[in-house]
C-alpha cells in the first residue's frame, strides 16, 4: 500500500537560482515529499526558435532532487511562447464571434492546430528524452487544465477541416448525416462534407445535433492531443506515471476518455473560488465562504477516482484567498486541513498545494501560497506542516473501496442539456449535485460512476439523473444488476443523435420501467409544483403515462404522478426541492436496505472500508459520540471543533 504524500507547486524560473536549494530545504523540513514544475516555463526552456536550454531545469531538478524531493514535471504546452505564435498566428483559438485568442496569457492554442501539435511534439519529446530517466521524475503531468479560460471549443479553420473529416469518419455518407441531424428542417441539407460549417455565428439557435456532434468532436480533439503527449513521454521514461490536472465544475470535455490514456486523474480543488462562483444562493455562500461547500470538493473527489479507476490525486490545493473568484475571502482556520483530509478520506494518493510563493508580480500577485511574497511562511506553511506530521502519526495509507450507492455522471448529458436548457436555470452539474448532497447529507459515502456497465455492478443503489441518451448495454447493465433503481427527470429523453426517441421518453429505459413521458414543462424562478405535502418540483416537471405494472407511488397536488414505482425500479418526473428529494430518497433508501445516518446540518461522514472520517464544516463544536461509537479516534476530538477532522478503524 503507498503512504499517502503532500507536494506543492513550484516555479523555479521565478526565483533567483540562489534561492531553490533554500527553498527545498524548507519544503522538505515541512513534510512535503514532491514538488510539481516546469508547466509554463517554454519561454524559459526555448528561448527562441530552436535554442533550447534546458541548463537551468536540470539545475532546478538537481537541487530538489538533493534535498529528497520527488518531480513531478509539467509539459509546458498550455503556454506558448510569442516566437511561436508570431510564426504561426493561425495556432491561436477563434471564440464563437471568430475572434483570435490573443497571446498575453495562456491556453491560447487551437487543439486542431496540426502545425502546433507539432511543435508540442517536439518539444515534449526533447524534454522525455533530457528527463525521462532522471531518478526523481516520479511522475508527469501534460500540459495545463485543458479547456481552462472557456478553451475547448475553437472556431477556427484548422478546427472546421477537421470537423468535416470527423463527421465523415462517424457518418460516411453525407445522406447518413442530413438524416442523423434531421437537416430536412430549415432547409439545413448539406450536400457534401465539404459543405459543412460550424454551428457558430448563425443568425438564431444552431441544430442541436450539430452542437451536439461539434462538442464530441471538439472533445476528441483534446484526448487526441494529449494522447500525443502520452505517447511520447511513455516511449522516455516508460513505467513512469503520467496525470494531468482537471478542473472544478467543469465539463467541456470527456474526462473519463481522455482518463484512459493517464496513470493518475489529477484536479485543482479552490473550495472557496467554486463557491463564490457557484449558483448557489446568497444564504448558502454566506455560511460556507470561509470553509467552501461540504459536498462539492468530495463530488469532485470521487468523481475523479472514477476517471483514474482508482488512482487519483489533488494536484492543487488552495492555501489562502485566490485572485480570479468574484469575491476572494481567506479560509477559516483549519479550512485547509479540512480540505486535505477530505481528499486523504475519499482515496487520494497525494495532496499538493498551490503554489509554493505568492509572486509579487504579474497575473496572480493577488493569490496567496505557503510563503509570503518576500519568502517568510504564511499561514498555509504552518498547516502544512502539521498535517505532514499528523499523516506521519497515524501512518495512512491510500484505501479506496467500491461504494453501495453509485451515481451516475455523464459529460454527454452535461453538453446536451446545456444546448437545450428548455429552461434557462435546467443545469445537469446542479441536478446531479444535488442529489449527490441529499446522498452525502444521509451519511452515505458515493462512488461516481460513468454509464457503463463494469462501474454499476456490485451496487445496492444505482441513481442516474437526466441521463441524455443512455445505451442499450447500458440500460441491460441496469436490468440484470439487481440493484434499487432511481432515474429521473429527462433521463433517455433524447437518442445519440438527439432526436426524440421514436416511442416516446424514456426511450430505451421503458424496458426498466414502462412509463413514457407525453409532455415536459420548465418552471420559471418562483414557480412550483406541490407534491402532496411532501415538497415541490423546481424548474422542471414532466407529464407520465403510466404501463399497467407501474404504481404512482407520489402524487402532484393537480394529480400526476410524481415519483413513479415498477419494483424496485423508481422514476422522478421533476427537479426536486431539498424537501422533496429527502422524501423521495428516503424511499428509495428503504427499498435498497440501506442503512443511513442522522446527520446535523454540517456534518459530513466517509467511509472508506473500516476506516470512517467526519467532518465538521459548521461553526460550532459538534458532539459526534453518535457517529463514532466506542472506537478509539486516531484523529480528532468527540467534540468536534469547526473545521474539525476524526478519523478512527470501524470494528463493526
Ligand atoms: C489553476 C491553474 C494554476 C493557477 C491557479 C490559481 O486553475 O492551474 O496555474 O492559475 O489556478 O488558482
Amino acid at each position: 500500500m503507498t503512504r499517502q504524500r503532500l507536494g506543492v507547486c513550484y516555479y523555479p524560473e521565478h526565483w533567483p537560482e540562489s534561492r531553490w536549494r533554500e527553498d527545498a530545504a524548507m519544503m522538505k523540513a515541512i513534510g512535503l515529499s514532491f514538488v510539481r514544475i516546469g508547466e509554463f516555463s517554454w519561454s524559459r526552456l526555448e528561448p527562441s526558435d530552436g535554442a533550447y536550454d534546458f541548463a537551468w531545469l536540470a539545475r532546478a531538478i538537481g537541487a530538489l532532487d538533493q534535498a529528497g524531493l520527488k518531480l513531478v514535471l509539467g509539459t509546458p504546452t498550455a503556454t506558448p511562447p510569442k516566437w511561436l505564435v508570431d510564426k504561426m498566428p493561425d495556432m491561436c483559438a477563434l471564440d464563437a464571434d471568430g475572434r483570435p485568442r490573443k497571446f498575453g496569457s495562456r491556453r491560447h492554442y487551437c487543439f486542431s492546430h496540426e502545425g502546433y501539435a507539432q511543435e508540442c511534439d517536439r518539444i515534449v519529446e526533447r524534454l522525455a528524452q533530457s528527463f525521462g530517466a532522471h531518478p526523481a521524475v516520479a511522475a508527469w503531468q501534460t500540459d495545463n487544465e485543458y479547456g481552462c479560460h472557456d478553451t475547448v471549443l475553437s472556431y477556427s479553420q484548422a478546427a472546421l477541416r477537421a470537423f468535416r473529416r470527423w463527421c465523415e469518419t462517424k457518418y460516411r455518407s453525407i445522406d447518413a448525416l442530413n438524416h442523423a441531424w434531421g437537416n430536412v428542417f430549415w432547409s439545413m441539407e448539406y450536400r457534401s462534407f465539404d459543405e459543412i460549417e460550424l454551428p457558430n455565428l448563425t443568425v438564431t439557435e444552431a441544430n442541436p445535433s450539430h452542437l451536439m456532434d461539434f462538442q464530441r468532436f471538439s472533445s476528441d480533439q483534446i484526448a487526441a492531443f494529449n494522447r500525443r503527449q502520452v505517447e511520447i513521454i511513455r516511449r522516455h521514461a516508460p513505467g513512469t506515471a503520467i496525470l494531468h490536472n482537471f478542473m472544478g465544475s467543469f465539463v467541456d470535455f470527456d474526462h473519463y476518455t481522455l482518463s484512459d490514456d493517464l496513470d493518475i486523474a489529477a484536479w485543482d480543488s479552490y473550495p472557496l473560488g467554486f463557491l463564490e462562483r457557484s449558483s448557489n444562493g446568497d444564504d448558502f455562500k454566506l455560511r460556507y465562504m470561509r470553509v467552501g461547500d461540504p459536498d462539492f470538493q468530495a463530488f469532485h473527489h470521487d468523481l475523479y477516482r472514477a476517471c483514474g479507476r482508482g488512482r487519483w490525486q489533488v494536484m492543487e490545493q488552495q492555501p489562502g484567498p485566490v485572485n480570479w473568484a468574484p469575491w476572494n475571502p481567506a479560509p477559516a482556520k483549519g479550512a485547509m486541513r479540512l480540505w486535505t483530509f477530505e481528499a486523504f478520506a475519499a482515496g487520494a494518493e497525494a495532496v499538493s498545494y498551490f503554489r509554493w510563493r505568492q509572486a509579487p508580480f504579474a497575473q496572480e500577485q493577488m493569490h496567496e501560497a505557503l510563503l509570503l511574497p518576500n519568502a517568510e511562511p504564511n499561514e498555509g506553511f504552518h498547516v502544512v506542516a502539521r498535517i505532514a506530521q499528523e499523516l506521519a502519526a497515524v501512518d495512512a495509507h491510500v484505501e479506496t473501496f467500491r461504494a453501495p450507492v453509485a451515481l451516475v455522471f455523464d459529460y454527454e448529458s452535461a453538453w446536451a442539456w446545456r444546448i437545450e436548457p428548455q429552461g434557462q436555470d435546467f443545469s445537469y452539474v446542479d441536478l446531479v449535485l444535488s442529489i449527490y448532497r441529499g446522498l452525502r447529507r444521509a451519511g452515505l459515502s458515493v462512488d461516481v460512476a460513468p454509464p457503463t456497465a463494469a462501474a454499476v455492478g456490485e451496487r445496492q443503489l444505482i441513481i442516474a439523473p437526466a441521463l441524455f441518451a443512455p445505451s442499450r448495454q447500458f440500460t441491460e447493465a441496469l436490468a440484470k444488476s439487481g440493484a434499487t433503481i432511481l432515474l429521473g427527470p429527462r433521463a433517455g429523453s433524447k437518442t445519440a443523435d438527439f432526436q426524440i426517441p421514436a416511442d416516446l421518453p424514456p426511450g430505451v429505459l421503458r424496458s426498466l420501467i414502462d412509463i413514457r413521458v407525453r409532455r415536459m414543462e420548465s418552471l420559471r424562478p418562483g414557480a412550483s409544483v406541490r407534491i402532496c405535502g411532501q415538497g415541490a418540483f423546481l424548474r422542471w416537471r414532466e407529464f407520465l403515462l403510466l404501463g399497467e405494472s407501474v404504481q404512482p407511488e407520489l402524487l402532484s397536488d393537480d394529480g400526476e404522478t410524481a415519483l413513479a414505482r415498477c419494483d424496485n425500479v423508481f422514476y422522478l418526473s421533476g427537479w426536486p426541492d431539498e424537501e422533496l428529494l429527502g422524501n423521495v430518497l428516503r424511499r428509495v433508501f428503504h427499498a435498497a436496505q440501506l442503512s443511513t445516518l442522522d446527520l446535523p446540518q454540517d456534518i459530513r461522514v466517509r467511509d472508506n472500508g473500516a476506516m470512517r472520517y467526519i467532518f465538521n464544516y459548521g461553526a460550532e463544536a459538534t458532539d459526534i459520540s453518535a457517529l463514532a461509537g466506542e472506537e478509539t479516534l486516531m484523529l480528532g476530538k468527540r467534540l468536534l471543533e469547526p473545521c474539525g477532522v476524526a478519523a478512527f478503524r470501524r470494528h463493526d
